[in-house]
């Protein structure tokens, strides 16, 4: 299968790239960085260095935008680290990002592979709606687009009601929603309960190698923050549970089908993803999203570990 993965490296997205990485059947055709958990320049920097270090020193990066479409850009250091990755350093990457922006070469991907590239989006969504407004035509060339982020019937991360992903660029989020893709939404109702254990922890740190000891590395910084939610040693797996649900799709167990709307007006709501779970939504309703709300736990934990193998 081939892959265009757009993200903002982070821990988390850290992993998904390892998942992805460590499959020989997936081509990652590309990636886009983005703004959000750092700095564009330090995400696409980032990129660069987990590509090499996951074993996939060809594929091409791009820097996407900079900042959310309308308001301005926060990021989240005290999840993610002053540089992104748990402040492990990893060594200088040997190129530079190539010279096409995240959407423009999204863009030419999906024209070139007409309905066979799916889409794994992990950070804000600005360089999709960008690509959107670039080829309107973008969700009937992408056979299959998964999305982390939003909070569907649970609290929110960045405020009551509002996902990172998603609060970080509302209307980017809200053009990709209404865009008719054939879309699965990974959200914090499901990634909030599919955890990285302390015995998960550990186990990795027994695995030899430099791919295991850096993302070891990196969550135990993650693992620190997430302490202080959970109230014990794990951590959420937001990104490298979107990576699974696009390569591994047996490993929903349940999901359901709704519009998404994303509330872009609401002075405590801005940024929330409003599901239409009405039976028969109004006939002019946009295309549903597949919201996956279960997933075999084990089996995940177990890929992802055989990943950084
Ligand atoms: C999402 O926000 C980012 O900080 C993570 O990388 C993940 O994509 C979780 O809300
Ligand atoms: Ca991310």
């Amino acid at each position: 299968m081939r892959v265009f993965v757009d993200c903002d490296p982070g821990i988390d997205d850290a992993v998904a790239l390892a998942y992805l990485a460590a499959r020989p059947e997936v081509e990652i055709l590309g990636v886009g960085a983005v703004f959000g958990n750092n700095t564009v320049e330090v995400t696409a920097s980032n990129a660069l260095r987990l590509l090499d270090l996951y074993g996939r020193p060809g594929v091409p990066v791009a820097v996407g935008a900079e900042r959310p479409l309308v308001q301005p850009p926060r990021l989240a250091e005290h999840v993610h680290g002053g540089n992104g990755l748990g402040d492990v350093e990893l060594p200088e990457p040997a190129r530079e990002p190539v010279a096409e922006s995240a959407a423009e070469l999204l863009v030419r991907l999906a024209r070139e592979n007409p309905g066979e590239l799916d889409v794994l989006a992990v950070g804000p969504l600005t360089n999709l709606a960008i690509a959107l407004s670039l080829e309107p035509r973008l969700p009937r060339l992408v056979r299959r687009l998964v999305v982390m982020g939003g909070a569907v019937e649970t609290a929110g991360n960045v405020t009551s009601h509002a996902e990172a992903n998603i609060v970080n660029d509302p209307e980017a989020a809200e053009a990709v929603f209404a865009a008719g893709f054939d879309l699965d939404l990974v959200a914090l109702d499901i990634t909030m309960r599919t955890v990285a254990t302390g015995e998960w922890l550990d186990r990795l740190k027994e695995v030899p190698g430099d791919r295991a000891r850096h993302t070891s590395a990196f969550l135990d910084f993650y693992a620190d923050f997430y302490k202080g939610i959970f109230g014990v040693r794990q951590c959420a797996m937001h990104d490298p549970l979107a990576a699974a649900v696009l390569v591994d799709p047996h490993l929903v167990t349940e999901a359901f089908d709704a519009p998404i709307r994303v509330e872009l007006a609401g002075s405590l709501t801005r940024g929330m993803t409003v599901a239409d779970r009405r039976p028969r939504p109004s006939a002019d309703e946009r295309r549903a999203t597949r919201v996956v709300v279960s997933v075999s736990e084990e089996e995940f934990l177990k890929r992802m570990l055989d990943a950084l193998r």
